[in-house]
């Protein structure tokens, strides 16, 4: 027994190259929100949440850590910076919020200069991992930390229209009476009020979208992809007006994000991306479709869209393009 024993303190525990670390900086509605659900994702075994103010960050962290019990084991505490340095993941929620009325690009000014204090304290650590935006402006964010931080492209990207294509599953699942998981139908371009459906490619299972509406009897579709797509682009704003924020679809976009790169799924997402010559443009960062896995962006799927969808994308990198000319 005793030679056992010995063996048994004597063993020298494993160690991990990853620790399978989230830091989640903002700890608002948004960033709370996300750590809760990365809790209950099982993904992590720490998640570290981050907030210029202290207490905050605390208060958040122990009210999401006595859940743990009933999930599994996963620490959840209040951290700093410092901990970028043993970190897989690091996402940023800090910022101010749309109120009833502003869009996305309103908020760009104050979220702008708040990101890019966080990026300075980013890069005082040795964080070489994947950096997640999820303040708005998105697409506006990940252009300044892609230029900002010395991350590889493929590591810094935003939530983009993740939201955006989950809503657009969720109307259209309602219509054809199908499990929106089985509905492949994308949003892409800014997340924001130029974004647009690919109805090109929109598909359940392989079968095209316009023969579903017809086997649906819904034989006119155009007002209806109108309305449909309009209902999209207009869903945040409807919920802010009724309870003054959203957090709860953003967070379930984050955890799925999580799970395919920390399960390194190689699932086809829309993030938001640096693009550099994707259908003819560079300089900016909208969603496209993308495979995301353990190195974050794997590669971007060349989705062919029509010549229609074409115009409306580089609408949107435009109206994103002169929005950067102003933080630039
Ligand atoms: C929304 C926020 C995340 O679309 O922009 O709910």
């Amino acid at each position: 027994a005793k030679e056992i024993s010995m063996a048994v303190v004597n063993k020298q525990p494993e160690t991990f190259e990853r620790a399978r670390k989230a830091v989640v900086i903002g700890c608002g509605f948004v960033g709370s929100t996300c750590a809760f659900a990365l809790m209950e994702s099982g993904v992590f075994s720490e998640i570290a949440l981050v907030d210029a103010h202290a207490n905050k960050a605390e208060g958040e962290a122990l009210d999401i850590a006595h859940g743990t019990p009933f999930y599994g084991p996963v620490e959840v505490y209040a951290g700093s910076y410092a901990d970028l340095n043993t970190a897989d993941i690091c996402i940023i929620t800090a910022g101010s919020a749309q109120k009833p009325g502003e869009s996305r690009l309103d908020l760009v000014a104050r979220n702008v200069a708040i990101l890019r204090s966080i990026l300075h304290d980013i890069n005082q650590t040795s964080f070489d991992g994947i950096l997640i935006l999820v303040s708005n402006p998105v697409d506006i964010l990940t252009y300044v930390a892609a230029r900002e931080t010395g991350l590889p492209a493929h590591r810094v990207f935003g939530t983009g229209t993740i939201l955006d294509s989950a809503r657009f599953k969720s109307i259209l699942s309602s219509y054809l009476d199908i499990d929106p998981r089985n509905v492949h139908a994308r949003i892409i371009g800014e997340h924001g009020d130029s974004e647009f459906a690919v109805w090109s490619m929109a598909n359940v299972s392989g079968i095209p979208l316009m023969e579903c509406f017809k086997n649906k009897n819904i034989n006119n579709p155009s007002q209806l992809m109108t309305d449909i797509e309009e209902r999209v682009r207009k869903s945040a704003g409807i919920i802010i007006e009724k309870k003054g924020a959203t957090y709860y679809g953003i967070a379930a976009s984050v955890r799925r994000l999580c799970e395919a790169i920390m399960r390194d799924e190689k699932a086809v997402m829309t993030v938001s991306t640096m693009l550099d010559g994707e259908y003819g443009l560079s300089d900016v960062a909208l969603s496209i479709v993308s495979v995301m896995g353990i190195n974050g962006i794997e590669e971007h799927l060349p989705a062919p869209i029509s010549e229609e969808e074409l115009a409306k994308l580089r609408a949107s990198a435009q109206t994103l393009k002169d929005v950067i000319a102003q933080v630039s």
